[in-house]
């Protein structure tokens, strides 16, 4: 049963990310070393955290391989996150277009586009100095892509956003302080989780303001959108060619990491605390739930 969460008055919510922010926020083109050598024994996500772990075609690989893969599956995670970001800009602008600009609930909005334009160019570069190509989402949601962020709006904009930002978060907090991660790595990762805890609050706040405001029939529209767009990014995370550069067969790498229990738990853990907060707040349940389970996203 959905609990309801009592909304807060969204200007003063937005007042205090407006200060959070004007406190702590960051030039990835002068705060980040990108000079800093690699350490070549480091690994650049956990090795228990990337899709073959446990396989055996895990088993088959050197360390140094294991390595090279954790590179390119990070990459392949900033990459999916970075084209993400680019649809939320524009669908925070589009939101914005509406609000009143006088208010700290727009400037928040808009002062999140400009945090993700940063992210954006940091991911990039990022990649870019570990040597990894951008593998982006694939051709398909790429171009889906184009139709959501042009239609997208209400709750379910706000909750697949929030699928997106807190399952990466899960991620990138756990490297933060891990000696044994790239430390370019766990910089881009410490500056994302700090900026990103603001839009979480932001987009939380937005859906439990604007569940309990929908009929029933809105309600099941926006679970199915929210199911059906948090699967896509969750499925596109690891793109199969990752697997090329340790010499596996994409879709072997892809069919191996699909039937992999390690992964298949790490899945899980990464939209852990979304899914609670999405259940609790109404957006996920009925028919659509059974999209979660199958897609293994629930606990
Ligand atoms: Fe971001
Ligand atoms: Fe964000």
């Amino acid at each position: 049963m959905a609990r309801v969460l009592r909304p807060k008055d969204p200007d003063q919510v937005s007042a205090r990310l407006l200060d959070a922010s004007a406190r702590t926020d960051y030039d990835p083109f002068v705060d980040i070393d990108w000079a800093a050598p690699l350490d070549p024994g480091k690994a650049y996500m956990p090795l228990e955290r990337t899709s073959l772990y446990g396989t055996d075609l895990w088993r088959g690989l050197s360390q140094e391989q294991r390595v090279e893969l954790s590179k390119h599956e990070i990459a392949s995670i900033a990459g999916v996150g970075l084209w993400f970001e680019i649809i939320l800009m524009q669908l925070l602008i589009r939101y914005a277009y509406d609000l009143d600009p006088a208010t700290p609930h727009a400037q928040y909005a808009l002062t999140e586009v400009g945090d993700e334009t940063r992210h954006s160019i940091m991911f990039a570069k990022a990649i870019n100095r570990i040597g990894a190509p951008n593998y982006g989402p694939g051709r398909l949601l790429h171009n889906l892509g184009r139709v959501y962020k042009a239609i997208a709006g209400g709750p379910s904009m706000f909750a697949s956003v929030l699928v997106a930002e807190e399952a990466t978060d899960r991620l990138q907090r756990s490297t933060m302080d891990d000696p044994g991660i790239q430390p370019l790595i766990r910089m881009v990762n410490r500056i994302h989780v700090i900026e990103e805890a603001r839009h979480v609050r932001y987009a939380r706040e937005e859906v439990i303001r604007s569940v309990p405001k929908l009929t029933r029939a809105e309600l099941e529209w926006h679970r199915l959108s929210t199911a059906v767009t948090a699967i896509a990014v969750m499925d596109a995370l690891v793109n199969p060619r990752v697997y090329k550069v340790v010499g596996i067969r994409p879709r072997d790498g892809r069919a191996a990491a699909l039937a992999n229990p390690h992964f298949r738990e790490t899945r899980r853990w990464m939209v852990e605390k979304v899914v609670e907060f999405l259940t609790e707040t109404g957006m996920i349940g009925g028919p659509t739930r059974a999209l979660w389970r199958r897609a293994g996203l629930l606990g």
